[in-house]
């Protein structure tokens, strides 16, 4: 009976096991705290949180173009300007990425200029088939505004390194690649809004 009892009876923790039990709980009680830390943080601040690499200065087309974005329903899904969603992709430095050419065609034929199945943009039944149906102007505009929502080179969103400050870079490119490339190939770091997929 005796015997019984004192096998069924709770083990005490070792020493070591109940360090791990301190240390992780320590863990979870930081991380709560920091957590409710930079909640405050970002409710309060007046100052963004993260560094902007993107800016617009948008010409009178592209006013137009805002207040269409803005009248459409296109920040439920899209984030520009800070505002918005990050339901769909980011639209903030998009102008650096695609020319108004490639904007104008995706806005309209969305899976042609992609060359493949798109989530929201398309034919009925699709979320946002709606944007093709806009009047051809309004598009145009449309297209003019996202095209001048620009991210500075290096960053992020940008499809650029950054300026030809890097020596590595350019020593890497001295070194490997071969003389003719250098006629054939246009430097990433020079390179224009793309055209891609426009016919
Ligand atoms: C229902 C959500 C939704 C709405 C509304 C929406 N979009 Fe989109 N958008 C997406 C998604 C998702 C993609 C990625 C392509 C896809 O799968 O459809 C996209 C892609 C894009 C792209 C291409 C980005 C790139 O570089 O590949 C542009 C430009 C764009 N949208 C503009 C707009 C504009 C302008 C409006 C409003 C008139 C709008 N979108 C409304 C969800 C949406």
């Amino acid at each position: 009976m005796t015997e019984i009892n004192q096998q069924t009876k709770k083990t005490p923790l070792k020493t070591g096991e109940k360090l791990l039990f301190i240390v992780a709980g320590a863990f979870v009680i930081l991380a709560s705290i920091a957590f409710g830390i930079m909640q405050y943080v970002m409710a309060t601040s007046d100052k963004p949180i993260f560094e902007q690499h993107t800016h617009f200065d948008l010409s009178a087309v592209g006013e137009k173009g805002s207040a269409i974005y803005r009248h459409n329903a296109c920040s439920e899904c899209h984030r520009a300007m800070s505002e918005g969603t990050n339901m769909g992709n980011s639209l903030d430095g998009i102008g650096s990425r695609r020319s108004v050419a490639w904007l104008e065609r995706f806005l309209i034929e969305p899976e042609k200029t992609y060359g493949h199945v798109t989530m929201d943009h398309g034919v009925r039944p699709k979320q946002a088939y709606y944007v093709a149906l806009l009047p051809k102007p309004d598009i145009h505009d449309l297209a003019v505004f996202l095209s001048e929502l620009k991210s500075d080179q290096g960053s992020s969103s940008s499809p650029v390194p950054p300026k030809g400050e890097s020596p590595f870079i350019d020593a890497m490119v001295k070194t490997w690649a071969p003389d003719a490339w250098k006629e054939k190939y246009t430097d990433i770091r020079d390179k224009k809004p793309s055209n891609e997929g426009v016919k």
